[in-house]
């Protein structure tokens, strides 16, 4: 699937439940009608492929890292979620996430979200851009260490 370019423009989502489900790794089992609806894709573009595949390049790794550590330790989590669609429009959402249970053992997990208030987001949006930006500045030093490793390897053998 091609790569989606996200713009600048706002998709309305204002009523409904955005329902879905994945197996432990994050892959899709499951999608409602509202969820394809929203994100723009049909449900057999979205069913087996990563939950990434709507991640919004404005969202923080960070984030995603304390959803997947709530949901390792077994417990829910929620959050608001700027969301990418197939069109490149974004949408913002309150998401709920809990895992699922058979015979005692958690198979994955499912998703419901609401719409985000417009407050919710307004909290959020500086947030993200604080923890985006010291994202992006984190890898710029990482790839630095990484230069001067090799660089050290380099003169190592040499
Ligand atoms: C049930 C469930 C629902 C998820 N919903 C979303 C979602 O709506 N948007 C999103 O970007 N990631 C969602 N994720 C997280 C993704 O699996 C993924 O971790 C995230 O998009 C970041 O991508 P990355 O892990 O490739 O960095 C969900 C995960 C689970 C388990």
């Amino acid at each position: 699937m091609d790569k989606v370019i996200p713009i600048d423009e706002g998709y309305l989502f204002d009523s409904g439940v955005i329902v879905s489900s994945t197996d432990l790794k994050g892959i899709i089992t499951y999608a409602n009608r509202k969820f394809c609806e929203i994100a723009g894709y049909d449900k057999d573009e979205l069913i087996g492929k990563n939950h990434n595949i709507i991640r919004h390049p404005d969202m923080p790794r960070i984030a995603f890292k304390g959803l997947w550590d709530k949901l390792h330790a077994g417990a829910e989590w929620s959050g608001i979620v700027k969301n990418l669609r197939k069109d490149g429009k974004y949408y913002w959402v309150y998401s709920h996430i809990a895992p699922v249970a058979e015979d005692g053992e958690i198979i994955g997990y499912t998703a419901s979200r609401r719409p985000a208030f417009a407050t919710e987001v307004e909290e959020v949006i500086p947030l993200y851009r604080e923890l985006l930006e010291k994202e992006k500045i984190d890898n710029i030093n990482a790839a630095r260490v990484e230069n001067v490793d090799k660089e050290t390897d380099l003169i190592e053998i040499l």
